[in-house]
């Protein structure tokens, strides 16, 4: 499936401009700056399908990308950054918002967190809309190669322990780093083994 073509499609400011529903969907969210786009990147293979940066609020639409025609990869705008004007952050979150509860064909949500900061409360948000809208959603740790040794089985705790009382939540976490490669091969069998 990754080997394959993929390409950008359009850039996304309102419900009204998704693409047809017409093939499966998965989707990245996550804090800004937690790596989204450059993690849709390491999958794809390619330094620059999605724009990064060092700024959190990079991607300010939903941006979708297809693979092979028959997968939609959809990178969403940050959320819990506060820095951007009110009326804009609150544009994103209202998008972000309907979009995760309203897409009939989003098969799985990737829920990034970065891997030295663990779950934190405006993460719950999320978790919690996607449980009520039932998508099913995994955690994906973000930055593995900056994680300390001595933290990350205590971050792993937390994350676990934070996901429990989310019906649908993965119980597997997957560990990644797109700087080392780390964690990407097995992200890539997820996505290609949904059906
Ligand atoms: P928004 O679009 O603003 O919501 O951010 P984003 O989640 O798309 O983050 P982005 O991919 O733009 O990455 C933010 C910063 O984190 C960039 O400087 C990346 O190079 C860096 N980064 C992302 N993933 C990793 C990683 O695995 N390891 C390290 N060391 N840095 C990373
Ligand atoms: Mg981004």
């Amino acid at each position: 499936l990754f080997a394959g073509r993929t390409e950008f499609v359009k850039g996304v400011v309102a419900m009204s401009g998704l693409p047809a529903a017409d093939r499966m969907e998965v989707c990245f969210a996550g804090r800004s700056n937690v790596g989204k786009s450059t993690l849709i990147n390491a999958l794809t293979g390619h330094k620059a399908l999605a724009r990064t940066s060092n700024t959190p609020g990079r991607t300010q639409e939903i941006n979708y990308f297809t693979l092979q025609d028959s997968h939609y990869l959809v990178d969403l705008p940050g959320y819990g950054f506060a820095k951007a004007p009110v009326a804009v952050v609150a544009q994103w979150q209202r998008l972000l918002k309907a979009y995760l509860s309203g897409r009939p064909t989003l098969r799985r949500a990737f829920v990034l967190i970065d891997g030295r900061h663990g779950i934190k409360a405006v993460d719950e948000e999320i978790l919690s809309l996607l449980d009520t809208a039932a998508v099913p959603f995994q955690v994906v740790l973000t930055k593995a190669d900056k994680v300390k040794a001595a933290d990350r089985e205590k971050i792993l705790d937390q994350v676990r322990a934070r996901l429990q009382p989310h019906p649908a939540a993965f119980p597997e976490l997957v560990v990644t780093s797109s700087e080392t490669g780390a964690g990407i091969e097995t992200l890539r069998a997820i996505v290609a083994g949904l059906d």
